[in-house]
């Protein structure tokens, strides 16, 4: 929770309460990526689903210290070989559309699939389409 805190800006809506994480670690086919420093403090992490061949990364996010070192195409690259061992054969997430992470999801393959209007609420009470990106976990077969 402090990285999902210190990484996501309250305007956009996007994070998730400590509650929500508790409620949906547990449930089968969930799992969670840290990324540590080298005095094992989190840095970033992935939360990530995986549901009938279909995995899904629900939130990803580096502590703003931290950022634009290339933590999160790292985790990213963990969600794509850990949902391939999963036997996920279709990657899913959604994104704010606007939020900088969309140039990292398409530089791993990711393509624009659909849109959900009004999906965010952001602090001051603004509405944020959320974007759906989706490749194959075999970037070949996109
Ligand atoms: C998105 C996020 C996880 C990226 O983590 P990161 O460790 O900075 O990612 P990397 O260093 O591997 O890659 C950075 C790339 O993301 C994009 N990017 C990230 N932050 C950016 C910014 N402030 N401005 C422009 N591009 C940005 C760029 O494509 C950048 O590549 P570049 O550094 O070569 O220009 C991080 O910015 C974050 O935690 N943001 C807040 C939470 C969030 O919005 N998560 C995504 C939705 S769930």
């Amino acid at each position: 929770m402090r990285v999902m805190n210190d990484s996501f800006d309250p305007a956009f809506g996007e994070a998730w309460t400590a509650p929500q994480c508790a409620g949906l670690l547990p449930l089968p086919g969930v799992w969670l990526t840290l990324a540590r420093d080298a005095n094992s403090r989190p840095l970033g992490f992935a939360l990530s689903r995986v549901v009938a061949g279909e995995a899904e990364l629900l939130l990803l996010a580096v502590r703003n210290s931290a950022q634009r070192r290339g933590v999160g195409a790292r985790l990213i690259e963990r969600f794509i070989s850990d949902s391939s061992v999963r036997n996920a054969e279709r990657l899913h997430l959604e994104v704010r559309d606007g939020n900088h992470a969309i140039a990292l999801y398409k530089r791993y393959g990711f393509g624009e699939v659909g849109r959900r209007k009004n999906y965010y609420s952001g602090s001051s009470g603004e509405r944020f389409d959320a974007l759906t990106l989706a490749r194959s976990t075999d970037i070949r077969r996109t």
